[in-house]
C-alpha cells in the first residue's frame, strides 16, 4: 500500500535490507518497544558484532602487543590489520596517510591542539558550529600565544557564509602555521559543511581538521577525493561496539608538522634517564600513547565490514528520508490558534544535512517548554532523545538568540569569576531557553520511529 510516506520518499524501498537488520541484530528495540533517536550520542549495540569480537577473544592467546613473543605478536597483527582496514573503509592511500588509534574523537582531537606548532604569528580558524573538543582546541593555541578566530554561522539554517568564510581564508599573509577546523556534520543542527572547503583553505596554506564523528555514522567520507590533514573520529558512534576506540587519520606530511610535548610508554624508540633524552617514534607509535586497547581493536575490523556489508550508501540514504519526513511532519504541526508546536533550528529540508533534528517545543501562546521536561516526558514514553546544547555551545548559542553581550555580562558578574554552575547560568540569560531538543536517526532507524516521536510531539498541541 503506497502511504503518504512512501510517495514522497520512494527511494526508501531500496533501504528495506535494513529493516532485516534491525529485526535480527537489534531485536531489544522492538520488543522493548523502545524507541531510540540518539544516533548522534552512540549506535546501539549489532549483536553480530559482540557475537564475532566474543569468539575471537576465546579462540585466540592475545598478549600486549610490541613484543615477538607469539601472544604478543598475534595482537600485533591484530592491530596492524585493523590500522588497514580503517585506511580501506575511507579509501585513503597508506602512502599519505596513516591511522592513528585513540580512547575516542576527543583525544585524537587532543593530539593535534597539544602538538600543532601554533605561535603568535599564526592562527586557528573555526567555525562557530563545533564540538567542545574542537572549541578546547583554542586553549593550546591561546597558551603559544596564537590568534584565534570563529567564523560565525547563520540562521536559519545555521550554516557559514562562503564568502566570509573565503575572506578568512584569504587573509593569509600571518606566515606562521595556519590549521582549520570545522566539523563535516554538526551534532547541533545536522548541517553538513561543504567538502570543498578543505581544498580551499589548503590551497591558501592552512592545515585542515575535519571532525567527522557526526558524519561518518551515515555518510561516505572518501579520502581519496577530499584530502584533510587531520580526520577525528569515535568508532562507538559509527557501529555501536566497541566503545573506548576512536582514531586520528593523519596525512603523513601534517603530522611531520605535530611537535608531541612529552614521550611515553609505546611512543620512543630510546629514552634515556642518565643521557636525559627520548627519539620520538616514526609514524602512528609516536602518537599512541601507553598500550592500546589492543583486545578492542580488532572488533573495529569487525564492525566496518559490518557497516560495508549493509552499504553506508544504504544508510545514507534510509536516514535521509527518514530525516525530510521527520522535518516536514514536525515543522507541520500547529496549535488550534496556528502557532507553531515547534522550532526547529537549522535547514528544513533533507538537502546537505544530516539525520540530527534540533528543536525547541513551544506553548499556543509561543512561550518555550523547557527541554528538561520534554526529556522527562521522552522518557516515560520510552523514547530516547537528548536534550541540552550536546557539546556545541556556539550552535546554542546561534540557535537560542543569546548573544555574545549577555554572555560576556554573566561571565564577567564577581561571583562567576571561577564558578558558574548551569542553574547560575539558566538565571543569568533569564527568560531565554539555555538548550533545546535533539533527535537524531540512523542505522535501524525507520518509519514507525518517526511515526512514534511524531505522536509524542503532537501531545505538545494545544
Ligand atoms: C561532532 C562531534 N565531535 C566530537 C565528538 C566527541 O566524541 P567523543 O565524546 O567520542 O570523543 C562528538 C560527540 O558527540 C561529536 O558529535
Amino acid at each position: 500500500m503506497q502511504t503518504a510516506f512512501s510517495r514522497s520518499y520512494p527511494t526508501y524501498a531500496a533501504t528495506r535490507a535494513l529493516d532485516d537488520r534491525r529485526a535480527s541484530d537489534f531485536p531489544l528495540l522492538d520488543a522493548l518497544g523502545h524507541v531510540y533517536l540518539d544516533y548522534t550520542a552512540g549506535n546501539l549495540v549489532p549483536h553480530p558484532l559482540v557475537d564475532r569480537h566474543m569468539a575471537l577473544l576465546r579462540d585466540h592467546l592475545l598478549g600486549n602487543p610490541h613484543s615477538t613473543n607469539p601472544a604478543s605478536a598475534l595482537a600485533t597483527t591484530y592491530v596492524e590489520q585493523t590500522r588497514l582496514s580503517v585506511l580501506d573503509f575511507f579509501n585513503a592511500d597508506p602512502d599519505e596517510y596513516l591511522v592513528i588509534f585513540t580512547a575516542n574523537a576527543t583525544q585524537a582531537l587532543k593530539l593535534v591542539g597539544e602538538a600543532y606548532p601554533f605561535d603568535a604569528s599564526g592562527e586557528y580558524l573555526l567555525t562557530f558550529d563545533n564540538h567542545n573538543s574542537v572549541n578546547g582546541i583554542r586553549e593550546f593555541a591561546r597558551a603559544k600565544g596564537c590568534l584565534t578566530t570563529y567564523v560565525p554561522i547563520v540562521l536559519p539554517d545555521m550554516r557559514v557564509n562562503d564568502a566570509e568564510l573565503l575572506s578568512h581564508l584569504e587573509r593569509g599573509a600571518r606566515g606562521g602555521y595556519r590549521l582549520f577546523a570545522y566539523p563535516a556534520q554538526s551534532n547541533f543542527s545536522g548541517v553538513q559543511h561543504p567538502l570543498d572547503w578543505i581544498t580551499l583553505a589548503q590551497e591558501r596554506g592552512w592545515d585542515v581538521l575535519l571532525d567527522a564523528a557526526a558524519f561518518t555514522p551515515t555518510n561516505r567520507l572518501d579520502l581519496a577525493r577530499w584530502r584533510p590533514d587531520f580526520v577525528s573520529q569515535s568508532f562507538y558512534k559509527m557501529f555501536g561496539y566497541p566503545t573506548g576506540v576512536g582514531c586520528l587519520v593523519a596525512r603523513r606530511s601534517a603530522l611531520a608538522k605535530l611537535h608531541r610535548p612529552w614521550f611515553a610508554g609505546g611512543t620512543i624508540t630510546v629514552a634515556s634517564v642518565q643521557g636525559d633524552r627520548f627519539y620520538l617514534a616514526e609514524g602512528a607509535s609516536g602518537f599512541e600513547d601507553g598500550t592500546p586497547n589492543y583486545l578492542a581493536l580488532p572488533a573495529v575490523e569487525f564492525g566496518l565490514q559490518y557497516l560495508s556489508e549493509i552499504g553506508i550508501d544504504t544508510i545514507h540514504a534510509r536516514v535521509r528520508c527518514l530525516t525530510g519526513w521527520l522535518i516536514e511532519r514536525l515543522g507541520a504541526l500547529r496549535h488550534t490558534g496556528g502557532a507553531p508546536v515547534a522550532r526547529i533550528y537549522g535547514p528544513r529540508t533533507d538537502s546537505r544535512r544530516g539525520g540530527t533534528v534540533t528543536f525547541n517545543f513551544y506553548d499556543a501562546e509561543g512561550r518555550a517548554i523547557d527541554h528538561r521536561d520534554v526529556e522527562e516526558r521522552a522518557n516515560a514514553a520510552n523514547i530516547s532523545l537528548r536534550t541540552g546544547c550536546f557539546c556545541n555551545p556556539g550552535g546554542g548559542e546561534i540557535a537560542l538568540g543569546i548573544t555574545g553581550t549577555e554572555l560576556s555580562s554573566c561571565f564577567h558578574q564577581p561571583e562567576h569569576e571561577t564558578h558558574l554552575t548551569i542553574e547560575d547560568f539558566r538565571l543569568c540569560i533569564d527568560g531565554k531557553s539555555t538548550g533545546a531538543v535533539r533527535v537524531s536517526l540512523g542505522l535501524v532507524s525507520n518509519v514507525a520511529d518517526v511515526d512514534a516521536f511524531i505522536a509524542f510531539a503532537a501531545t505538545f498541541q494545544r
